[in-house]
Order: C-alpha cells, then sequence, then structure tokens
C-alpha cells in the first residue's frame, strides 16, 4: 500500500513583489496516473511545482494528501510525505560516485557497510524498474541521462511515490528519452505518480494520461490526452492556433564565411573529441550538424568560438584565421554563439537583465563612451531585446536568476541574433522553449539566413534540422560521417544509419 493515494493542490496563489506567478491553481493526481503540466515559458509551472516540493511557501492555498490537510515547509517535509523532484538541473556531486551521491541524501543510509548495502539496494531498484546503472562510477563519468536515473534512484530510495519532473528530456538523447519513459511506464504499473513538465507536445501525447494546462499563472484546462492532439494542446496552451512548419525560401548561397580545417579538439576526458574535421558555412546558409548529442558536437562549438583549446587544424571566418584566439575577440570578429550550457556560459545568473542584453558588448562604441557604460542606450536596447523577442519579465531591472528557464533562453537568442553576426553557432537553440517561441526562433534563423548569414546550427532534432539546413553533416564519435544536401531525399534517408555510425559518405 503507499502511503501517497491522492494528492490535491487547491487554490495555490504565489506572487513575488505584488506579481503573481500563480493563482488560484487548482491542481490533482492519483496512484497510477502521470500528469504534463503544460504552458508557455514564465507560466508558472516551475513555480507551482517548487512549491509542492516545499522549496517555496504558497501565499494562500491548500495541499491536500489522502483527502488530508498537510504543511509541506521544506523539501524534507516533501520527502516524508512521499514526493520527491527531479530538477532540470541535476544537483549530484561530480566527484562522487554514484552511490555516495545517493548515500548523502538517503534517510536509510545504514551505519555498518553503507557502501555495500546501498549498492545492494541500488541494484534492486535498477532491476525492478529497468535500468542500467553502474553504482561505483563517478558522476563526472555519467552521461546526462545516467545522471538523472541516479536522481530517479535516490527520489525512489526516499520514499517517493508522487515523483515530480522538471523538463527531464531536453537534456537527454532519443534513445536516453526512450529509457526514460519506459522506467516511468513502469513506475506507473506500479502504483506511483508522476507530474512531468514538458514543452515537447509528442512526448505528452505518448506518455501522459492527462494534461493540465497553465496560462499567465492560471489554470487554462484540464484534459485527457486521449481525447487531444498536439494542434489542440498547443490552442489551449496559447490560446490561438499554432503553425507547426515555417516556410524555407529558396535563397541563394553566397561567399564563404566559416571554414574550418582539419580540426582536431581534446574533450574534457582527455581524448579526442573532435577528429580531424573539414567543411565549410556560407554566406545565407543554414548548415545543419545531425547526430546523436556526445559525439564531439559541443566540443566542436565550443572550439570554434574559443571557449575551448584547438589541438590542431584552423578555423578561418572570411579571410581572417580566428584559431585559438579569446572567445571575446571571435566575438569581434562577427562570431556568436548560443552556448550549450547556458547558465554556465550564457548569463551572469546575479547581475541585471539589462546587463545580461549586453554580455560580451560593453566595450562596444554604442554602449560606452570613454570608459563610461551609457545606461540609457543599454536600457533601450535591452526594452526592445525584451519586446521583440518576448521575454516575459516584469522588467527590465530584475536579476537575471528570476526568470523562468525559457524566458533566460528567449532573452540569448536575441541578444546573439540581433547584433546580425556574419556566423552564428546555435547550439539547440530550441531546448526549453515553448512551441510558440519556438515557431518564432526558427522565424529569426530564416531571416538571418534571408539577410546573408551564415549559421551553424547544432540540434539532434531532425525534424528542426529538415526544416531549416541548407546542408546537413551528420557527426558520430568526432568524425563527419558525411555532408547531405537537403535537396538529396535518397541520402536523407540514411541520415539514421549514418546517426548510428553504420554509414559514410
Ligand atoms: N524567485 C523569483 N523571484 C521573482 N520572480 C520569480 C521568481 N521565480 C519565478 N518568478 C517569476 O514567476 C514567473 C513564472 O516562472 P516559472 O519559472 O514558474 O515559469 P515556467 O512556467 O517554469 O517557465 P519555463 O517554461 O520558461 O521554465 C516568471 O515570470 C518568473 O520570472
Ligand atoms: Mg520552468
Amino acid at each position: 500500500m503507499r502511503k501517497l493515494q491522492a494528492l490535491e493542490m487547491v487554490k495555490i496563489s504565489k506572487s513575488f513583489q505584488g506579481f503573481f506567478a500563480n493563482k488560484n491553481i487548482d491542481l490533482h493526481i492519483r496512484s497510477g496516473e502521470i500528469l504534463g503540466l503544460l504552458g508557455e515559458n514564465g507560466a508558472g509551472k516551475t513555480t507551482l511545482m517548487n512549491i509542492l516540493y516545499g522549496l517555496y511557501q504558497p501565499d494562500s492555498g491548500e495541499i491536500r494528501i489522502n483527502g488530508e490537510s498537510v504543511q509541506i515547509k521544506s523539501p524534507l517535509d516533501s520527502i516524508h510525505q512521499g514526493i520527491g523532484m527531479v530538477h532540470q538541473h541535476f544537483m549530484l556531486i561530480q566527484n562522487h560516485s554514484v552511490i555516495e551521491n545517493i548515500a548523502l541524501g538517503y534517510e536509510g543510509t545504514p551505519f555498518f557497510f553503507p557502501k555495500i548495502r546501498i549498492k545492494d539496494r541500488v541494484e534492486e531498484f535498477s532491476r525492478r524498474f529497468n535500468f542500467s546503472l553502474e553504482p561505483l562510477k563517478k558522476v563526472w563519468q555519467l552521461s546526462a541521462g545516467e545522471q538523472q536515473r541516479v536522481e530517479i534512484i535516490k527520489a525512489l530510495m526516499n520514499g517517493a511515490d508522487l515523483l515530480i519532473m522538471d523538463e527531464p528530456t531536453s537534456v537527454l538523447t532519443p534513445r536516453e528519452i526512450k529509457d526514460l519513459f519506459h522506467t516511468l511506464k513502469e513506475m506507473k504499473s506500479q502504483g506511483h505518480m508522476v507530474i512531468i513538465i514538458t514543452h515537447k507536445l509528442d512526448e505528452i501525447m505518448e506518455i501522459c494520461d492527462r494534461v493540465t494546462v497553465l496560462r499567465k499563472g492560471e489554470i487554462a484546462g484540464n484534459a485527457d490526452t486521449a481525447g487531444m492532439d498536439k494542434a489542440s494542446l498547443a490552442r489551449m496552451m496559447i490560446g490561438r492556433d499554432v503553425i507547426f512548419n515555417v516556410k524555407k525560401d529558396p535563397v541563394v548561397r553566397g561567399d564563404r564565411t566559416l571554414n574550418i580545417s582539419n580540426l582536431i579538439v581534446i574533450g574534457d576526458k582527455g581524448g579526442p573529441a573532435v577528429k580531424n574535421i573539414s567543411f565549410d558555412v556560407f554566406e545565407s546558409e543554414i548548415f545543419g550538424i545531425a547526430g546523436v548529442s556526445g559525439n564531439g558536437q559541443r566540443e566542436l562549438a565550443e572550439a570554434i568560438t574559443g571557449i575551448r583549446r584547438i589541438e590542431s587544424g584552423t578555423v578561418k571566418v572570411g579571410h581572417r584565421d580566428i584559431t585559438n584566439l579569446s572567445p571575446r575577440k571571435i566575438y569581434d570578429h562577427g562570431v556568436s554563439h548560443v552556448p550549450e550550457e547556458r547558465i554556465k556560459f550564457g548569463i551572469a545568473p546575479g547581475l541585471f537583465l539589462y546587463d545580461n542584453a549586453i554580455l560580451k558588448q560593453h566595450h562596444l562604441g554604442k554602449f560606452s563612451r570613454n570608459i563610461f557604460l551609457e545606461y540609457g542606450r543599454i536600457k533601450t536596447h535591452a526594452r526592445s531585446l525584451v519586446d521583440n523577442y518576448k521575454v516575459a519579465a516584469r522588467s527590465i531591472n530584475v536579476e537575471i536568476k528570476n526568470l523562468s528557464g525559457g524566458n533566460i533562453q528567449k532573452l540569448i537568442l536575441g541578444r546573439e541574433i540581433s547584433e546580425k553576426p556574419s556566423l552564428l553557432v546555435a547550439s539547440h537553440p530550441t531546448y526549453g522553449l515553448d512551441v510558440g517561441a519556438t515557431q518564432y526562433l526558427r522565424e529569426q534563423l530564416l531571416i538571418r539566413r534571408r539577410e546573408g548569414g551564415a549559421v551553424l546550427l547544432f540540434s539532434e532534432d531532425l525534424e528542426e534540422i529538415f526544416e531549416l539546413c541548407d546542408r546537413i553533416a551528420v557527426m558520430f564519435q568526432g568524425e563527419l560521417m558525411g555532408i547531405i544536401d537537403s535537396g538529396d531525399e535518397e541520402k536523407l534517408a540514411d541520415i539514421g544509419l549514418m546517426m548510428a555510425g553504420s554509414l559514410r559518405y
């Protein structure tokens, strides 16, 4: 018998400095159900789940468990009630092993032989929920998917009957998403309940029994997924119809913008992550790099933009050799970057929104005179980014870390694209964006292309790659398996084989 059979949130409200992130929200879930929590960027999803997990206190409203009102004042209370949460940014200690990480947060850690006993329990849980995990590996050796499994097992071992997952799939490879869904279905069949936040409507349709949709902090609706499709979900979320496919006009490409020649880059674990890669990207071209992430894409993007050292080979932009220049110099040569690790490389979390709107551009003439920053101009610029990229923020005078995940992403994108770089390196630019923002961003990339910009797009989403790119390269184990023209239907059909490393053109 599970201790948590049914949970209700009743008329929950939460405001920050007079702004309602959640207003009168009702939500319910019971044993054996998977509930999708949907809504545009900034709709209040993370805030609501942080309340349930005890990280925030609601201003008003009530949480009921098995019909009885409970107080959840901290994550510890929440764990005692049978609730576990997997955050979007994992909170594991990198140089501890899997079992050491689990032991740290585990109430039942035995006094004698803790490691052996915990290892046994980890293995038991792995068997029960069908997932593979090597308990003795250090966390830094694990992929994102494996780290997520550690978080899940941690929650389950602490007795979680309800598991909350905030955008769990955005960091996973397609294969890992399959495995995760397999585990979630297994949990469901054993009577657990899951609340999952995701922007990917296909995933909602696949895994969820029901959805609760938020819009601007309020409930926009509830529905069984069986009676819904992608279009109706999107309409409920945004309040209007969404176009799922943007249209790519034929554009004649111009001169060569980027030239990569025999590039070798070393990865974090010491071996070569990029192995002798060469390719060009032209003006008015979107060049896509497809492939399962972890095959050298991140290291390639970092090498081009100056974050990671190039072992040998050259990178040229126009006629300039930018190999191993500083990120700032590379930026000054017209290369913008939307990084994969946005919180680490994309923003300064403690600074205000308007400061973040001109990061890396402080020294440019338009924002400074002599040694003084021109705050008037900076703020005007920040306001126009917020308007154009529909960043949901109360004002530009807030600390950026208080924005929702998707809105931080929109600001970075706006900042990097609006300068009209000759080359934009964009790594997974639509991760974490809602459907409306995704559509808007894709249109912006196509506009850049029409204006003569070159775009190097890293994405795991084949739909996105096919929709936007003029040419597509597939990366596998640090090498390019081939470059395909987007018109070449025959070769495009083989892209899956290339991604798996079993075909090379
Ligand atoms: N600690 C905070 N201080 C001030 N405002 C906050 C704080 N936390 C959240 N907010 C605001 O509350 C609103 C809802 O944010 P929340 O993170 O819940 O959105 P979300 O639905 O998770 O969006 P996303 O899909 O982008 O992750 C946003 O406008 C955000 O700026
Ligand atoms: Mg969120």
